[in-house]
């Protein structure tokens, strides 16, 4: 089984850049073109979070017209960029699974792994959280299916990377949502968003990772200074691919518009045996 997540995509209206500078909307085009092209296909692709840029209804619906373009199936979660009422008034219902509107938690069943969506954001708050409604969700879901091989969608890490956006914006909770995780070992991975850089860390049993923004990247310092700094050099995502010996093996991907390459190595070795 393979996903592609995507994530951070901060897309604008059309004919504006993220933070006047971001090609967002054509960075997440760039990406889906790469994604469309990859075989085998992905089953699904997971978002996860902060789709628009500035949590407008037009960017929203922009995000939709670009990430309509998958061709394969695609699930949402929100992010602090959000607004809950424009991703369900555009998603709701197809690409967000939830019955409410106010509670985007959801299952995604019918694949060889089982996919849990997590609302982790805050109300007016650029940090996480694992609300008790969600906890309650999850551990409801958990109970349900505690053998079959699950992965967990959600915004924000909850955990500290070293970062302003995970150390000082904080994730409320995370002692508490950690503690239901450890008792569940079919937990294959918690993959989140928010920090626009690559990083993996085991925690309570599993594997929380983050993957990079196909906006923007964040440049990374651990120093902690502020103000956060980005890059415009690169887009990228990742690609999950769940095994048959039910390893899940995450690649991240990064995807230049001026590709140099591939090279196959046998032509640029020629005299030499190949081994
Ligand atoms: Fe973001
Ligand atoms: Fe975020």
């Amino acid at each position: 089984m393979l996903i592609a997540q995507i994530s951070d995509p901060h897309i604008t209206e059309i004919g504006e850049k993220a933070y006047n500078i971001v090609p967002s909307n054509d960075n997440l085009a760039l990406c889906i073109k790469h994604i469309n092209q990859l075989e085998p296909q992905p089953d699904l692709a997971l978002i996860t979070g902060d789709i628009a840029n500035d949590k407008k209804l037009e960017q929203t619906k922009n995000a939709a017209s670009i990430l309509d373009n998958l061709n394969c199936p695609y699930y949402i979660i929100p992010g602090n960029h959000d607004d809950k009422q424009a991703l369900w008034s555009v998603f709701g219902g197809k690409a967000i699974l939830s019955k409410d509107k106010n509670f985007i938690n959801y299952v995604i069943d019918g694949y060889k792994m089982r996919i849990i969506g997590l609302d982790s954001t805050k109300e007016n708050a650029a940090g996480g959280q694992m609300s008790q409604a969600g906890q309650q969700f999850l551990g409801k879901c958990l109970i349900e299916e505690p053998h079959k091989p699950t992965l967990i969608f959600m915004h924000h890490p909850p955990i500290k990377c070293s970062l302003i956006e995970t150390d000082i914006d904080g994730f409320d909770r995370a002692e508490e949502f950690g503690e239901l995780i450890a008792k569940f070992s079919n937990i294959k991975a918690i993959i989140c968003g928010h920090i626009h850089l690559p990083t993996n860390s085991l925690w309570n049993g599993t594997i929380v990772s983050t993957a990079p923004s196909t906006g923007m990247q964040l440049r990374l310092d651990l120093s902690m200074k502020k103000p956060s700094e980005f890059y415009l050099n690169k887009t990228g995502y990742q690609l999950h691919h769940f095994t048959k010996q039910q390893n899940l093996i995450t690649h991240t991907i990064y995807v230049h518009k001026n590709n140099d390459g591939p090279y196959p190595f046998i032509e640029h070795r020629p005299n030499q045996e190949l081994k």
